[in-house]
């Protein structure tokens, strides 16, 4: 049995979010074929997620405290599912404020004698599905801070097995995005099957 940790990054409900509807399908589809895996639904809008203070980065380095907890509580299991919308360019701050008590230093990696960082979290999966409200083409793919965010700092704590869907427009062609939701689910069935 693998176990699965599902972060949902939005304060909207599912009926008002694609990228919640995109979410559910991904974990719907993804039990058909995996029935003993568990997943564990992370909504950080219903969590008490503050910033890290001093107090907590002190307080893991003594092996107690939030950072503590969440790291040790976030690297038991076996894969990662993340929906965020783009905001500003980049990750809603809620799921930037979770990481950065997730990332934390001998437990999700650490410091080789080189001062070199390595990854703990390793042989584990992640699948990142994002939504824009505009569109990222070339020359402007640089823009993408989201995506690229979200790969790395998973590379960084050791998830090389790393793929994701991003969901583009939806605010720019809304009637676009509304027909072609079916199809757009029919995409998300096939990444889900390889999870
Ligand atoms: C605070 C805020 C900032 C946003 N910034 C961007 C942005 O930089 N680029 C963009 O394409 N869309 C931006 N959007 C639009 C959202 O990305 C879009 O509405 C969202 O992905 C739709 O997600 P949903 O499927 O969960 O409703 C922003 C929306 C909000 C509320």
């Amino acid at each position: 049995m693998k176990k699965i940790l599902c972060i949902i990054a939005t304060p909207k409900k599912e009926e008002e979010s694609y990228g919640r509807q995109m979410t559910h399908h991904f974990i719907k589809e993804y039990l058909k074929l995996n029935i003993n895996d568990k997943i564990d639904i992370l909504n950080l809008y219903d969590k008490e997620i503050s910033f890290l203070d001093c107090e907590n980065i002190i307080d893991c380095s003594k092996s107690q405290g939030k950072m503590y907890e969440y790291a040790n509580k976030f690297k038991l299991y076996d894969k990662y599912i993340i929906y965020a919308p783009m905001w500003n360019l980049s990750i809603p701050g809620i799921l930037k404020a979770y990481l950065d008590l997730v990332i934390a230093n001998k437990i999700t990696f650490k410091y080789n004698s080189f001062g070199i960082p390595k990854g703990l979290l390793t042989n584990k999966k992640a699948f990142y599905i994002g939504t824009r409200g505009g569109a990222y083409p070339f020359p402007i793919s640089f823009l993408t801070y989201d995506l690229k965010y979200i790969k790395c700092i998973f590379k960084f704590i050791g998830i090389k097995d790393f793929k994701n869907f991003i969901l583009e427009n939806i605010d720019k062609k809304p009637e676009n995005t509304k027909t072609n939701f079916p199809k757009t689910l029919l995409k998300i069935s096939d990444f889900a099957k390889k999870f």
